[in-house]
């Protein structure tokens, strides 16, 4: 695999030893026998810094006991600046970082890191080589460890939270991440889980309130991104046949060690599957890729308003699932009031959740109030506007909308960060997408923050009644069927 920013490799890390290695053997002690350095996840979740006696401006924070989140935040710019990419090389129980582009480069002429290596807990960074007064070459060569006790309140209230630790399959594959599963010492503060409230769906099953979305997350990306989603404590996943990585889904959960009782999987029968018969048939090949007996939430990818029969007919089979035990819960996307009308005619079961486009710039308010006269969960797909920016639009995107942005930046948070928040404190089910661990652990960290009503009204204003996605009624068989590979 390979990371592509440097906050992919990033945790709390505590720097052990750092040496000067001089080409005719001696070693320095850089920083004195106890350096006071710490690469930290920054609370926006996005950066590290080196901290303390050790690092020099502009890398330093100063005292890491009193550097203040604006400290951080100075770092975290300096970092994003230079930070270039990197790729890991996964070899015999060790795993090597070659770092093409500075993670420091004013740090002491270190315009290169030679070597990054990463065994157990333990952090190794080799610098390139520069030159001494005296003219003689040598490089540095520090040790990180990892080290929980890294999170602590600073001088302006701001928590820097451990949010990542490393985990290592020797020979397979290393992925960061944030998981109640490593073990703690004792002596340690257990690593700050991101606990994501759940919501209640008409059936009684419950779903956690923020999950992950895998639309366009190419199949070989996808278990890492699920992997780095259940690291960062995500526990609910929306797939869909149609996006050709349900097995990569079901393969990350099987792997990941975690109950499977804990995770929800939701995923969706494509329009080419719709009939009776077909969508009991569609079950099979997601739950057969999936690798579960039983699927949480299964739901309609789109209505088919040219073909409603189908759609209804489609729809029974998910009644039927629904009452073999089959799934937990099912539901539809994409559906109008219209649409919820005519099915609510004819259904024996009301569904669990209709997954709509929602996000500040299209808020569909006459399908949400249908949801709440019955009962039915709104599931925001795009909740922080993906559609405006990755599909030809009227819309410019939402991450770069001021309003949003200044609304984000009061709560030192991120403009995806508020539009979660907002979306959560309406009460919906949101399933942002990232095939990025850093954004992954960012789009989950949006529990320790509130938006005013103030705030929650000035978003609500920002509806321009304009869908980013395709009209429901223009998704007809001929131009959007195509078949499903069996399992
Ligand atoms: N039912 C449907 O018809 C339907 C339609 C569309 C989507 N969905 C579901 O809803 C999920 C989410 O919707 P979506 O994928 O359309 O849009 P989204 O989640 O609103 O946005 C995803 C886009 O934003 C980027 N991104 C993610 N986190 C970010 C962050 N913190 N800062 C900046 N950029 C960030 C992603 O790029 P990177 O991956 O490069 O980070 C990606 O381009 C989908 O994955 C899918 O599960 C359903």
């Amino acid at each position: 695999m390979s990371f592509t920013r440097a906050d992919d490799l990033l945790g709390a890390w505590r720097l052990a030893s750092a040496v000067e290695v001089f080409d005719d053997g001696e070693r320095r002690d850089e920083f004195g026998p106890n350096p006071e350095g710490y690469l930290c996840y920054h609370p926006a979740g996005i950066v590290s810094a080196t901290l303390g006696a050790s690092a020099r401006p502009p890398v330093s924070a100063g005292d890491p006991q009193s550097a203040t989140g604006e400290d951080y935040e100075r770092i975290a710019r300096h970092f994003i600046a230079y930070a270039g990419p990197f790729s890991v090389d996964v070899g015999n129980g060790t795993v090597t970082h070659h770092v093409d582009v500075s993670l420091f480069p004013n740090w002491q002429g270190h315009d290169q890191i030679r070597r990054v290596t990463v065994e157990g807990e333990r952090l190794s960074i080799i610098a390139s080589d520069r030159t001494s007064a005296d003219g003689r070459t040598f490089h540095s060569e520090l040790d990180l460890a990892q080290d929980l006790r890294a999170s602590r309140p600073f001088a302006n209230g701001v928590t820097v939270k451990p949010r990542a630790r490393l985990q290592h399959e020797i020979g397979h594959t290393v992925s960061i991440a944030n998981t109640r599963d490593n073990p703690t010492r004792d002596d340690e503060p257990t690593m700050t889980q991101a606990t994501t409230p759940t919501l209640e769906l008409n059936n009684g099953v419950t779903i956690p309130a923020l999950g992950l979305g895998v639309f366009q997350t190419p199949p070989d990306e996808t278990r890492e991104a699920v992997r780095a989603a259940l690291g960062a404590g995500y526990r609910h996943i929306d797939t869909a046949a149609a996006y050709g990585n349900e097995r990569q889904v079901g393969e990350a959960v099987h792997s990941s060690g975690q109950d499977r009782s804990e995770i929800v999987l939701e995923t969706k029968i494509w329009i080419s599957d719709y009939g009776y018969d077909e969508t009991l048939h569609g079950f099979q090949k997601s739950a057969r890729k999936l690798g579960v007996e039983q699927i949480d939430l299964l739901i309609l990818h789109q209505p088919l308003p040219s073909a409603f029969d189908r759609t209804l007919e489609a729809y029974r089979a998910l009644e039927t699932l629904l009452a073999d035990g089959k799934v937990r819960a099912i539901g539809v996307s994409n559906f109008t009031v219209e649409h919820l009308t005519t099915l609510l005619e004819h259904a024996t079961i009301a569904p669990g959740v209709n997954q709509i486009e929602l996000h500040p710039y299209f808020q569909q308010r006459d399908v949400q109030h249908f949801h709440a006269e019955h009962d039915i969960l709104t599931q925001a797909w795009s909740p922080i506007g993906g559609i405006t920016f990755y599909r030809e639009g009227s819309h410019h995107s939402t991450l770069d909308d001021p309003v949003i942005a200044d609304i984000a930046k009061a709560h030192g948070k991120t403009p995806a960060q508020a539009m979660l928040r907002w979306g959560l404190q309406h009460g919906r089910s949101v399933i942002p997408k990232s095939t990025k661990p850093s954004r992954i652990a960012e789009n989950i960290d949006v529990f320790d923050f509130e938006l005013s009503t103030d705030e929650m009204a000035t978003i609500d204003g920002l509806d321009t009644g304009r869908r980013g996605g395709p009209e429901p009624d223009a998704v007809t068989l001929e131009a959007f069927a195509f078949e499903i590979p069996e399992a």
